[in-house]
């Protein structure tokens, strides 16, 4: 199946159009499929005083928390961004979305899909996009 027509990265695309955007003009989507099967969605939701919105990734996380507590671990997800319009934006996972990513990713492999340039959706794993990640000594451990 090709990337785009993955039911976590249609999921994401779906989410992106419900985002809260005013500011940027980025609407971002995420997709998340939690180790129980379960996908929870999430937007960007910009606030006029900017330092207070949420990343898409950050926002589809706290559903998967709310929906299945402290059990809650990440084994795939995609992100999805445009202008608000027609127009695919490029959109990897922000640094900060990284290490949330990466605090509840099943493993380092959990997969990780979003546009790049040229249209394309381009896959890596949290482990690529976030090597030598800031972890503290009572955090879950990880395979
Ligand atoms: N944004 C996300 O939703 N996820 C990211 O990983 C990077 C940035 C949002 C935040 C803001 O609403 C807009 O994109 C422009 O920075």
């Amino acid at each position: 199946m090709s990337a785009s027509r993955d039911p976590l990265v249609v999921a994401a695309r779906e989410s992106c159009a419900h985002a809260h955007a005013p500011y940027s003009g980025t609407h971002v989507g995420a997709a998340v499929r939690s180790t129980s099967g379960a996908v929870y969605r999430g937007t960007n939701v910009e606030n006029a005083a900017y330092p207070l919105g949420n990343c898409a990734e950050m926002s589809a996380i706290a559903a998967g928390v709310a929906a299945e507590g402290a059990r809650f671990r990440i084994a795939e997800i995609a992100v999805w961004a445009t202008d608000g319009e027609e127009r695919v934006l490029a959109a990897s996972p922000c640094g900060g979305c990284r290490q949330r990513i990466h605090e509840l990713a099943a493993d380092g492999q959990v997969r990780v899909h979003f546009p790049w340039q040229g249209g394309e959706t381009r896959t890596a794993s949290i482990g690529e996009l976030l090597p030598f990640a800031f972890t503290l000594p009572a955090a879950p451990s990880k395979k």
